[in-house]
């Protein structure tokens, strides 16, 4: 953190997102484009809409050139305070631990599919042993 730079909390930041005020947050320092919007090369929206959140991963998705990185100090004007950031996307690893249900899913499947051949070759014994034992006799 740079000495005496401003700390905003997240609410602070969120009201600036707009087209005519415009507050990014990318790894916890807080940025105003609002002069950068119409010379940012992917565009006045993709700012807009990456206002009233933690932009980071957003930013960083894009791949940003070291120079683009060096251009955002420009803009520069202090620090969110975390512990006021709602619904935080911060370089989480969330969506591994959602493949444990499919994976369960996935072996109930696979039971299924040997399985189910050998209850219909079951089924299909027992009507034939039973077919044959009710069948009246023909002599
Ligand atoms: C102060 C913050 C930012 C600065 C200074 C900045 C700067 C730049 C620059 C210089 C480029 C051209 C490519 C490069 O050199 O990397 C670019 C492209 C782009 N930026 Fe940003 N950017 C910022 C924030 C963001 C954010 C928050 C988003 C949200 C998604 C974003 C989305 C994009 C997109 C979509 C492109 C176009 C990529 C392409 O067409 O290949 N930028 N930005």
């Amino acid at each position: 953190m740079a000495p005496n730079s401003k700390v905003y909390t997240y609410d602070e930041v969120a009201k600036h997102n707009h087209n005519k005020d415009c507050w990014i947050v990318v790894h916890g320092k807080v940025y105003d484009v609002t002069s950068f919007l119409l010379a940012h090369p992917g565009g006045d929206e993709a700012l807009v809409l990456a206002t009233g959140k933690d932009a980071t991963i957003d930013f960083e998705d894009v791949g940003h050139s070291d120079s683009a990185v060096e251009d955002m100090q420009k803009y520069y004007v202090g620090e969110i305070d975390t512990n006021t950031v709602t619904g935080k996307v911060d370089n989480s690893t969330s969506t591994t631990t959602q493949a444990a249900p499919n994976e369960s899913s996935g072996i109930v499947l696979k039971v299924l599919q040997y399985l189910l051949p050998l209850l219909i070759l079951g089924f299909a014994y027992a009507l034939q042993y039973y077919g044959k034992g009710s069948k009246p006799s023909e002599s």
